[in-house]
């Protein structure tokens, strides 16, 4: 009928072709128990009558009934053909379910709990589960799907307008099923494109912003291009050559060298460069010194990814809170360096939740199980080191303990 309709119509179509049906013979079943109340009551028909056998009725209804759920049949094939054949130009989005949150990961490594995707795109989703059955339920994208632990499933669709949608779980999996939400979010085309080149959570470096504002990067670049001054790349340690009072010397390029430097520009200046940098001694608050000199020795280390992001891109914050309240597992606030009721198996035990202790219930969780707590959490061993550091910091961040070690 519309060979060319989006998938969303075929569905859309399907039901409707059912609820006409299902409304026609409504009215037929109501409409004829009516007439027979009235064409047959006794006060017409004194005399009951025996009848016996019609053929025309009897072809009739068996008939009629085929046409009906070969309709059905067909209109309900069609939408599913739709929802099943992926466009060849589809993006892929790999979607993990797990008690009880989403998370989505592009191919890029970016991994979200909300479902961002450019609007007009088709987008193939393909799903798994960590722990029981999921289904993941888009009603504005007319898709349900199940997600299986151990098996792949798939479900595609092509978001036609910008906004906000919501994604439910439609299978129920446990005490906060009901709380397994998340958002589609369909955007432009540039916003998804500058959302997806963007940072994969990281922290903001404050040094980075700073170099910027105060003007260095004019004439110190950042990748090891040449300008008016050094490099700042790969800056932390190098050997460099410096020129004091005429007579070159090599030194490492030390915190202390780099905030002479700064202070004091000109007095050991690198081989090769005019002494023209003015001084920063009076203008730079000791902070934005300190925070560039850490930036600068430190600018060739990743910086950590926020650890709170972690921790909500991986659906940690379904069940445990960071502000002390009680959802499905302990709170993760004040946890770092606290004194823990712990069973090993059957075996009561009291821990430090250190450093040691808290790297363990993520990788092995069943291990130590907090008293009180059913052993539910999956393990969590795809999480990269720089992920844990970051969830550390985090952890610790939120903790009063402060004594740790
Ligand atoms: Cu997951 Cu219900």
């Amino acid at each position: 009928m519309y060979p060319e309709a989006s998938a969303v119509q075929q569905v859309d179509l399907a039901f409707l072709v059912i609820f006409g049906i299902s409304v026609a013979i409504l009215a037929l079943i109501t409409g004829s128990m009516l007439w027979f109340l009235w064409r047959y009551h006794h006060t017409r028909n004194p005399k009951a009558a025996d009848i016996h056998g019609n053929l025309w009725v009897e072809i009739a209804w068996f008939v009629v009934p085929c046409f009906i759920v070969t309709a059905m049949f067909f209109y309900g094939w069609k939408s599913f053909q739709a929802l099943r054949t992926v466009p060849d130009d589809a993006m892929d989005v790999r979607v993990t379910a797990r008690m009880w949150s989403w998370s989505f990961a592009y191919d890029n490594g970016k991994t979200s709990d909300t479902l961002v995707v450019p609007v007009d795109t088709p987008v193939k989703l393909s799903m798994t589960s960590l722990d029981v059955i999921h289904s993941f339920y888009v009603p504005a994208f007319r898709i349900k799907m199940d997600t299986v632990p151990g098996m792949d499933t798939y479900a595609w669709f092509r978001p036609e307008e910008e906004g906000e949608f919501d994604i439910l779980c439609a299978e129920y999996c446990g005490v906060r099923h009901a709380y397994m939400l998340a958002t589609a979010r369909i955007v432009s085309r540039e916003e998804f494109d500058a959302w997806y080149a963007g940072d994969k959570a990281m922290a903001p470096a404050p040094g980075r912003e700073l170099v910027q504002s105060y003007g260095c990067v004019s004439c110190h670049s950042l990748d090891g291009s040449e300008g008016l001054g050094p490099t700042f790349q790969g800056l932390a340690g190098r050997e460099t050559i410096i020129e004091e009072n005429g007579r070159a010397r090599t030194i490492p390029a030390s915190p202390d060298y780099i905030r002479r430097s700064i202070t004091h520009p000109n007095e050991e200046l690198v081989q090769g460069f005019a002494p023209m940098m003015p001084s920063y001694e009076q203008d730079m608050p000791a902070q934005d010194l300190e925070r560039i000199v850490d930036f600068l020795v430190f600018s060739d280390r990743e910086p950590l990814p926020d650890g709170k992001m972690v921790l909500s891109d991986n659906g940690c914050l379904a069940c445990h809170s960071t502000d002390g309240s009680v959802i499905a597992a302990p709170s993760l606030k004040d946890i770092f360096g606290s004194v823990r009721q712990v069973r090993a198996g059957d075996e009561p035990r009291q821990v430090r939740a250190d450093r040691a202790y808290i790297l363990e219930s993520i990788v092995d969780p069943g291990k130590l199980v907090t008293e009180g707590w059913d052993p539910i959490m999956p393990p969590y061993d795809t999480l990269t080191q720089q992920d844990l550091d970051a969830v550390l910091e985090y952890l610790r961040s939120i903790s009063s303990h402060a004594e740790e070690q």
